[in-house]
């Protein structure tokens, strides 16, 4: 599995700039050291990291050359009403490409998690970068890929899994597209229907924990910040943050 800018670029129609790293701690980390000097689209792609990262301080295995891990940085236009919005689009571009290149359809498990046969196969963890006043300059969206990952640490083997040998750069490339095109059309909500149709969440029972109470509640629906609507004894209720459980 090698990366390589012209096979990545072939799929994209936004002018881009491609950063392609043999190893690198982490792209994330990457697309942070260079925020303030960035403007417009920037790609950092790696088929390893040394210190990947995942949501709420977790690890995220990027073990050498059977994974795709990248990071797009997108420039602010204004003012962004959500970050987690920003989520639902790159779990939606992720999986109409996945879908498109191998035929298999991956789904959501709100919020950040993208599912396989019952198995993460993929996670995002998007972040708002700011400036030394606390001034937003830009997001950035990690994305990671097991593509043929198999043997995973203890931590992570209950749960984890891949999308099968899909071709790199192509999925690079046309994760990158779909998600620049959702990017630019922001305030399109139809973007959210997508989500929920893809997201195994919906009409299940979840369970979370909130301001230290364990809850039970069947998932409903998605708001139009990507927050879960869940509906627990006829109150509803929006979780807009924190882990939840579902039993797939
Ligand atoms: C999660 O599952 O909690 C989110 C995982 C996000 C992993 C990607 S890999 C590319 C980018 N660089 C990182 O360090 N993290 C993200």
């Amino acid at each position: 599995m090698k990366l390589k800018d012209k096979r990545i670029r072939e799929k994209i129609s936004a002018d881009i700039t491609i950063h392609l790293y043999d190893d690198i701690d982490s792209t994330n980390n990457e697309a942070k050291r260079h925020a303030e000097a960035d403007r417009g689209y920037h790609l950092y792609a790696t088929t390893h990291q040394t210190a990947g990262r995942g949501r709420r301080g977790h690890d995220f295995y990027s073990p050498k050359d059977t994974g795709l891990y990248m990071t797009l940085s997108l420039p602010l236009s204004g003012h962004i009403e959500s970050v987690q919005k920003i989520t639902c689009l790159a779990a939606v571009a992720v999986c109409e490409a996945v879908e498109a290149l191998s035929g298999r359809q991956p789904k959501i498990k709100w919020v950040n998690d993208i599912f396989l046969d019952s198995r993460k196969a993929a996670g995002i963890l998007t972040e708002l970068v700011t400036d030394s006043d606390n001034r937003p300059i830009a997001v950035i969206v990690g994305i990671g890929m097991n593509l043929r990952t198999e043997d995973f640490p203890e931590e992570f083997a209950a749960q984890a899994g891949n999308l099968g040998d899909i071709e790199i750069n192509a999925l690079c490339g046309t994760v990158t597209d779909n998600l620049i095109k959702l990017y630019e059309n922001l305030s399109d909500n139809s973007v959210l229907e997508k989500y929920k149709a893809l997201n195994l969440c919906i009409g299940r029972t979840v369970r979370f924990t909130k301001d230290g109470t364990e809850h039970t509640a069947e998932a409903i629906d998605i708001d139009r910040d990507g927050g879960l609507i869940v509906e627990e004894n006829g109150d509803t209720l929006t979780l807009n943050s924190g882990e939840i459980s579902v039993k797939l």
